[in-house]
């Protein structure tokens, strides 16, 4: 990896540092150098952070993201420059069964941490949100790939604590406030450090190499669009620096990401279960899966990267085929542990 010095010394913030993006954000930035301090709700010991030790060279704090004071504390301590707000409860499922939990660490815990910025903004120089496809919401296919001036149309409730989220950290970088913020829509996340067996591709290959039933959600025909985390980190520092860099051209401007690829679930699967060796089981499972409801989900979405093409040259360095090797080498090396 190229160590950038812009890093170096920099304090910054990552919430839901435990998670898989975050986890691997902070992999990535210690090795530039940054001190990272990093908050998560819980010692969920399933972290990529845990794994490889990440938690030693990092500020670790358990607290939760609507605990104002805590969160005052934690910039006033550490002086924090920069932050990225990961934190979320980001399981599409849990939020159509716990919806209230959802909004309150969803959205109270984005106002809260922006008021802190708010009483910090002079130590503060750029922070930015994470927000996701999902707040768009339903949009038809001719519509499609979503364009970052799409009006936000949500209806479940994931998708609408994002959304929510979203046009919180707006509001806080208008006019009114100008904190340094930036915004963006990134479309389904996937590689290593993702340890939800919940998520499509980790359960998959999970099942591939475990021999595990997999849990199918979907009658596999939902369409998609995934993006490798290392473009994802990639992106997340050139953002987070240009803001900082550029706080004029940069403050509330939103970004979506994606590989404008359109992926059907049943397709992903297929090449999961063919490169792990396990046509069989596929074919099995491809003869139920019609019968599955999807209930609570949006059922076609796709990014393109336009307009991060338009200001950086930025375009995903790896396409889903090309990640399987190293997915299956790291997903097994898991498992046996
Ligand atoms: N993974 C994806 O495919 C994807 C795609 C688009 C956007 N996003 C967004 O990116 C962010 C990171 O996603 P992820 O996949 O790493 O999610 P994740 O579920 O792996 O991690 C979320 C983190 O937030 C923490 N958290 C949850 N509730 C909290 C609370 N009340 N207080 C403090 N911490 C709390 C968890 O402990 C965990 O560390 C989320 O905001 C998510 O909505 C993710």
């Amino acid at each position: 990896m190229k160590i950038d010095n812009f890093w170096k010394n920099k304090n910054i913030l990552i919430t839901g540092i435990a998670g898989f993006v975050g986890s691997n954000l902070a992999k990535n930035l210690v090795t530039n150098g940054a001190n990272v301090i990093g908050l998560t709700k819980s010692k969920k010991v399933d972290s990529l952070l845990f794994i490889e030790n990440i938690d030693k060279k990092i500020d670790l704090i358990f607290g939760n993201i609507t605990d104002k004071e805590l969160i005052k504390s934690i910039f006033t301590k550490f002086n924090i420059e920069i932050c990225f707000h990961l934190a979320a409860q980001a399981e599409v499922g849990s939020a159509n069964q716990y919806p209230y939990l959802t909004w309150e660490t969803n959205v109270r815990g984005t106002y809260t941490l922006l008021d802190v910025v708010r009483e910090h903004r002079k130590q503060v120089k750029s922070i930015v949100v994470a927000s996701s496809d999902k707040a768009y919401g339903k949009y038809p296919i001719s519509l499609l790939p979503y364009k970052e001036s799409y009006k936000l149309n949500p209806e479940f409730p994931y998708d609408t604590s994002k959304a929510c989220a979203d046009m919180i950290a707006y509001s806080y970088s208008t006019r009114l406030f100008k904190l340094p913020i930036l915004i963006t829509r990134f479309s389904n996340i996937y590689g290593p450090g993702q340890l939800n067996c919940s998520t499509l591709i980790t359960d998959a290959i999970r099942s591939c190499l475990l021999n595990k039933k997999l849990t199918m959600r979907s009658n596999g025909l939902a369409i998609r669009d995934f993006v490798y985390i290392d473009d994802i980190i990639d992106l997340y520092k050139i953002l987070s620096k240009s803001l900082y860099s550029n706080p004029k051209k940069f403050t509330g401007q939103i970004f979506n990401a994606g590989t404008n690829s359109k992926h059907q679930v049943k397709d992903i699967l297929r090449k999961i279960f063919v490169y792990g060796k396990k046509i069989k089981e596929f074919k099995k499972l491809e003869k139920k899966m019609h019968k599955n409801k999807t209930t609570g989900e949006i059922a076609v979405q796709f990014m393109d990267y336009k307009k991060l093409n338009l200001y950086f040259g930025w375009k995903p360095k790896y396409t889903f085929t090309k990640t399987l090797p190293r997915l299956f080498k790291w997903y097994r090396s898991y498992f046996k542990k």
